[in-house]
């Protein structure tokens, strides 16, 4: 059992009917409002398998939802609120999922409880932050960390009371606790690139499917890369860099564009996707250059070149959070020319809206960090339906799509 799941207590639960009685107790309390109670409880339970603070009973009902679900009538700042800091305070897991599919955060938004729901996106950007951080420390090759720096990312993230030593940093926030939340965080389908990259792709007329049915890129994206485009190509003779092809939905708006620029760089790694470019004669057009390759072994190339863009768009498939930070944060520094502008495809956590939104705070302070500016424009997405027979899994379920439009901070 990790140390992030064991509780100092008093009472070992071993029957199965106590274990519920008692989570039964907890969850009663925390739906009541009964902080004290709750405060008691927490301490005294010790239970097996899981943290006290994240007791569920059959219908996967934890101590948030409870808080969260009884707060419906309550005042703003009613003692919901105080409820929900406490069990926060406690360690709860901000995205565990109930049976109907609900984390805590889904219910105050079901409820309209704005100050619930904003308690619950900042805690999950606290975790999330957190989490980016320690995968960072994982990457580190040799243990360079001084003793004591994990603690101290915890508690600047929030977490305090829950210790982290080298041996429980994966345990701190563990990937298992944030995918209970069923979120992806990897925009359109949580795959890995090396398993994308050799499969072979199905292109129908409205929609890019890898091998196991996941949508790389579909039609009802077009609107997006338009207005992506619309806002990148402020004039003409610009110098424009697209990272993933696809379906060259945004590169045809950017050819077709009245700013047509005058160069336009493509970099795409899937060889299906670069045989089909080629017999659109893609890699003949004036002033388009088509780099066969991942932008990882791409992009080195064109920095050491001094090469520069007016415009740069990052569209990726079955590539990490952490990847795309390493795009901006080492990449656009020198290929963006200091008036430039640049963008990318917001889909990262667009399966539920509180990861959506927890994820836009996660990557502003990310690119604020990075030294850019961003300003957030709003796009009404249409009822979709149709659009995912075929598609394994459904990658957007919010309403509107944010588009970033990131600048070199002043
Ligand atoms: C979502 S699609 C891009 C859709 C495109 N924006 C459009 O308008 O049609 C993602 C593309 O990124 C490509 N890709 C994935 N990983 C890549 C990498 N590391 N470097 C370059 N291209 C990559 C995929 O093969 C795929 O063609």
């Amino acid at each position: 059992m990790s140390k992030r799941r064991k509780l100092n207590g008093e009472m070992s639960v071993s029957s199965g009917l106590a274990a519920e009685a008692r989570a039964g107790e907890i969850l009663k309390a925390a739906g009541e409002h009964d902080n004290p109670k709750l405060e008691r409880l927490l301490k005294e339970y010790n239970f097996k398998d899981v943290h006290a603070v994240d007791v569920q009973n059959a219908e996967g009902t934890t101590p948030l939802h409870a808080a969260i679900a009884s707060s419906a009538n309550e005042p703003v700042s009613g003692d919901g609120c105080a409820t929900v800091r406490l069990l926060l305070e406690s360690g709860a897991i901000w995205n565990q999922l109930d049976k109907n599919d609900e984390t805590p955060g889904c219910i105050a938004f079901r409820l309209g409880l704005p100050d619930l729901y904003e308690f619950m996106v900042d805690a999950g950007v606290r975790a999330e932050v957190l989490l980016n951080r320690l995968e960072g420390y994982e990457r580190l090759e040799d243990d360079e960390e001084p003793e004591g720096e994990s603690t101290d990312l915890a508690a600047e993230a929030g977490l305090d009371g829950i210790s982290a030593n080298e041996d429980e940093v994966p345990q701190l926030v563990d990937t298992a606790a944030t995918a209970t939340g069923g979120t992806t965080v990897q925009p359109r389908a949580d795959v890995n690139s090396a398993d994308y990259l050799s499969s072979d792709l199905v292109l129908t007329r409205d929609k890019l499917l890898d091998g196991e049915q996941n949508g790389v890129m579909m039609a009802w994206e077009a609107d997006i890369m338009k207005r992506s485009v619309d806002c990148l190509l402020l004039k003409s003779g610009m110098k424009v860099l697209n990272i993933g092809a696809g379906m060259m939905i945004f590169d045809t708006f950017v050819q077709d564009h009245a700013n047509k620029p005058e160069v336009h760089h493509i970099v795409e790694a899937h060889s299906d996707v670069l045989t089909n470019m080629e017999s659109q004669g893609w890699d003949k057009k004036p002033g388009v250059t088509l780099h066969p390759g991942r932008w990882q072994d791409i992009l080195p190339q064109l920095v050491a070149e001094n090469k520069t863009f007016d415009a740069i768009y990052y569209d990726t498939f079955a590539e990490s959070y952490s990847d795309f930070r390493e795009f901006f944060t080492e990449y656009v520094l020198g290929l963006l020319e200091p008036d430039g502008k640049w963008s990318f495809f917001n889909g990262m956590g667009a399966d539920r809206q509180i990861s959506y939104d927890v994820y836009q705070k996660v990557v502003e302070m990310d690119l604020f960090e990075a030294g850019f500016d961003v300003e957030w424009h709003d796009i009404d997405i249409p009822e979709l339906d149709a659009e995912w027979e075929g598609v394994k899994r459904k990658y957007w379920n919010v309403q509107k799509y944010r588009l970033p439009a990131c600048r070199f901070m002043d």
